[in-house]
């Protein structure tokens, strides 16, 4: 199996960003660790990060036709971007949405997510481990469908 991980704005500054919210962990080191970890189940994992709408969108097209599955913590997107919500819609591989931090107990603004109705599932809430959570919801997924 094949996955992709995709970060939108601002995920690139993490260790940084807020570290009481999002913690002191760096975007690198997330990645490593999540490829290190996936390597040993014998899975294939990739990272993208970006700040604009467009590049997470011709990111999601493109995984089409290459992953089984993908891992998307949108950041703010998350909360407004119909077009990724159409790109989610558009593409049939499935898109597990995360956040690191708990969106439901923070800003009224954060509760809602344009892009939940279209992916797999959600979890947030639990830092780093969102995306392992994610890749192992994944799993389950393929595998039954299999
Ligand atoms: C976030 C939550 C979003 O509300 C916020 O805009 C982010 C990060 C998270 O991982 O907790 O940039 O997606």
């Amino acid at each position: 199996m094949k996955f992709l991980v995709i970060n939108g704005p601002n995920l690139n500054l993490l260790g940084e960003r807020e570290p009481d919210v999002y913690g002191d962990d760096s975007l690198q080191s997330i990645n490593d660790e999540l490829l290190g970890t996936m390597k040993s189940m014998g899975l294939d994992i990739s990272f993208f990060q970006s700040n604009s709408e467009g590049g997470i969108i011709d990111r999601l097209h493109s995984a089409r036709l290459k992953y089984d599955g993908v891992i998307l913590n949108a950041g703010a997107y998350t909360h407004y971007s119909y077009a990724i919500r159409d790109a989610i819609a558009a593409i049939k591989i499935p898109v597990v949405e995360v956040h690191l931090s708990n969106v439901n107990s923070r800003d009224e603004f954060r509760k809602n997510s344009v892009i939940a109705p279209v992916c797999a599932g959600t979890i947030a809430g639990f830092g780093k481990h969102v995306y392992l959570l994610a890749a192992n919801a994944l799993i389950y997924m393929l595998g039954d469908n299999q």
